[in-house]
Parts: structure tokens; sequence; C-alpha cells
């Protein structure tokens, strides 16, 4: 990576409006506070959601601990992914089979990809390897709980970046 180009992460999750919102937010903050030089954008593996806005409880659960999703919206992940961006993270292990999946195709129509894939928690010894589990169809409980390892796991994502990357 050039001192100038930003090293640029997608985060995945199912829907693109709980999880990975969250974790592009989150994710930005603390290498932000570092002052990396990193991108970070955010997809969905369906486009059921696509266009829409953050699920509501995710904006209010984030909004609490300082985090505007308000102006994000769904999109799915796409072939083209695998060469813009330096790396993939999946929110759970259902994620990153899709994502390998649809990598499969993107390889066989552009040849060589640029993007590694790996789980959000790969470097967090806290949650190691552990999914950010879906909060969809559950209560509070499981929007603070991806809050709780979205911070986690960026925390980790830093300390990897600071040791293995370059930034301007
Ligand atoms: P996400 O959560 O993958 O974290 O965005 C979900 C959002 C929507 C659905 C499932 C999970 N859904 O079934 O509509």
């Amino acid at each position: 990576m050039s001192s100038q180009m930003p090293y640029k992460v997608l985060c995945v999750c199912l829907g693109n409006i709980c999880r990975s919102p969250t974790a592009e937010v989150v994710l930005r903050q603390h290498c932000e506070a570092k002052k990396l030089n990193v991108w970070v954008d955010s997809a969905g593996t369906s486009n059921d959601h696509f266009g829409q806005a953050p699920d509501l409880r995710s904006q209010q659960h984030a909004k609490k601990r300082g985090y505007d999703l308000s102006q994000l919206r769904a999109r799915q992940l796409c072939p083209h992914d695998f060469l813009e961006f330096d790396l993939i993270l999946a929110m759970d292990h259902s994620n990153i089979f899709d994502i390998q999946m649809l990598a499969k195709k993107s390889q066989t129509q552009y040849g060589t990809l640029r993007a590694q894939i790996a789980l959000m928690s790969a470097h967090d010894a806290d949650y190691f390897e552990q999914a950010v589990p879906d909060p969809y169809y559950g209560g509070a409980l499981g929007f603070e709980q991806v809050l709780d390892q979205c911070e986690s796991s960026s925390a980790a994502w830093v300390c990897f970046f600071q040791h293995n990357i370059q930034h301007g």
C-alpha cells in the first residue's frame, strides 16, 4: 500500500442493516482516533434491504454510544468489491461462507483478487473467531452485544493495522 492510498475494508453481514453498518461506523471511528489511513464501508450478502437505512434499533443503540448510523444505506456485496477492497470482514461463519462463494465467482470473472477475507473477530482475544450474533429477531441485549463485539474487534483490528499496514 502506498502512503496516499487508503487501506480499504468492507464489513459484511447478511442484510447490511444491523451488524455490518454498526461495524462500519465503529471501525471507522476507531481508525480515525488513531489517524490510520483506512477507508471503511459495509455491504450485505443479501439484497433484501437494498437502499434501506440501518434498523432503527441498531441506530438507537449505537447513538447511545456516540455512533451515527443514520446516513448509511444498505447495498449488496458484488464481485467487483473483491477488486476494490483490501480486506472483507465477515460478521459470522455463514457470511464468510457466502463471501467465499462470491469470491470464487469474482475470481472466474476477474482473475486475481485483491481482497483478503476474515472474520470480524479474527484478532480479538476476547471473542476469538466468534460470530457477531444476528440481533434482528431478538431484543435489546442483542444490539448491545453487537456494539460490544464491534468495539472489541475494532480495537483488535486497529492494533493489527498499526503493525501490519503502512498509513499516510
Ligand atoms: P444483519 O441482520 O445481517 O446484521 O443486517 C439481519 C437483518 C435482516 C434480516 C436478518 C438479519 N432479515 O431476515 O430480514
